[in-house]
């Protein structure tokens, strides 16, 4: 345990997890548990930041950590941020040694206000959405993690939590946070079926996105109606076809994907072959991991009270690293 690496990866409870969300992140979580001292949690003070009902909340964050388990994470590496309230003391600690410009820059925060079209959105934007990346940086370094799994889009948020780190380290005492690493791994890129153009999201709408849990005849219809192509002769493959035979590079048996590739080079693929292909291999990627689900749905009370103990474990370091933070800072602890 001592000489792997430590990484640290989050993800907020915004409902269902879809295909998007597993291939490009999920997944390679369970992966990297093989090689890596891994904590992973659901960081349900990062869903407060949009407006939410709290009963919905509270559910959301079960679902995700259910979720997770039934994609395979291990519930000892899994914690619920809420249980670990550390990491809000820490925010406010980090806060003061970041400065407002460099967190004016996020450009996540600035799309969202440009999305914004309201008069009165200064009004309307929290102090939350505004300095969460903070919190985040906290969530990294409360555990003292070495490399952070991410995506293009949470790329500047990391280069923060190292300047804040390197900021710390400075005014308070060398080298005490490890200045953390993106972990950049190979992952598929999948898109909307609906528009092959924009990577999957929820954001785009309902017939954008694969959910995983959802209703498997649904995941049919979705993948027959796909976008393919607009009929009209081309040099390079379609979007809307490429994106079928990534969804059958990650799901189907190989043989399936060599002939039809093989097919479409010949100039002779039936896209309605494709498209079975791709249901077959989605429906078999996902029913194992829905039956899962459904065996932990049915025996809740017991994988809440393991996520609970899990959290508690994990809060033991969080505790650990606070108390140093507090020590340097000139704090007191109780
Ligand atoms: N901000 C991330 C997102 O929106 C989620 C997140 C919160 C996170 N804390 C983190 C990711 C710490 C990596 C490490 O996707």
């Amino acid at each position: 345990m001592k000489n792997k690496k430590k990484v640290l990866s989050a993800i907020q409870p915004t409902g269902d997890i879809h295909l998007g969300n597993y291939l490009g992140a999920v997944q390679n979580w369970v992966k990297l548990q093989e090689n890596y001292d891994c904590t992973f949690g659901v960081v349900d003070y990062h869903a407060m930041t949009a407006p939410y009902k709290p009963s919905q909340l509270r559910q959301n964050t079960w679902k995700m950590v259910f979720q997770l388990l039934a994609c395979g994470v291990k519930p000892e590496h899994l914690f619920i941020q809420s249980l670990i309230p550390e990491h809000t003391e820490l925010n406010w600690i980090l806060s003061c040694v970041t400065s407002y410009g460099e967190t004016s820059r996020m450009t996540q925060f600035k799309d969202k206000m440009e999305q914004l079209k309201d008069k009165n959105k200064e009004a309307l934007i929290s102090m939350g959405l505004f300095s969460y990346p903070v919190l985040q940086a906290a969530d990294i370094l409360i555990y003292k993690a070495d490399l952070v799994p991410v995506g293009k889009d949470q790329e500047q948020h990391l280069e923060l939590t190292r300047n804040i780190a390197a900021r710390f380290n400075y005014q308070f005492g060398k080298d005490f946070f490890p200045l953390p690493e993106p972990l950049f791994t190979e992952v598929p890129k999948v898109k909307s079926l609906a528009d092959p153009t924009k990577k999957m999201s929820k954001s785009l709408g309902e017939k954008h996105y694969i959910n995983m849990f959802g209703d498997l005849d649904r995941i049919r219809k979705q993948v027959r109606s796909a976008v393919t192509d607009t009929g009209e002769k081309t040099e390079s493959m379609s979007p809307g076809v490429e994106n079928l035979f990534t969804l059958l590079k990650v799901s189907g048996d190989s043989s399936t994907y060599e002939s039809l590739m093989n097919d479409y080079k010949q100039g002779q693929l039936k896209y309605s072959e494709l498209k079975n292909a791709v249901s077959e291999g989605l429906i078999e990627l996902i029913t194992p991991i829905k039956e899962r689900y459904e065996a932990i749905l049915s025996d809740k009370k017991q994988y809440k009270s393991i996520i609970k103990e899990a959290s508690a474990q994990i809060r033991k370091g969080a505790r650990q690293t606070l108390k140093e933070v507090k020590e340097l800072t000139g704090l007191l602890s109780p």
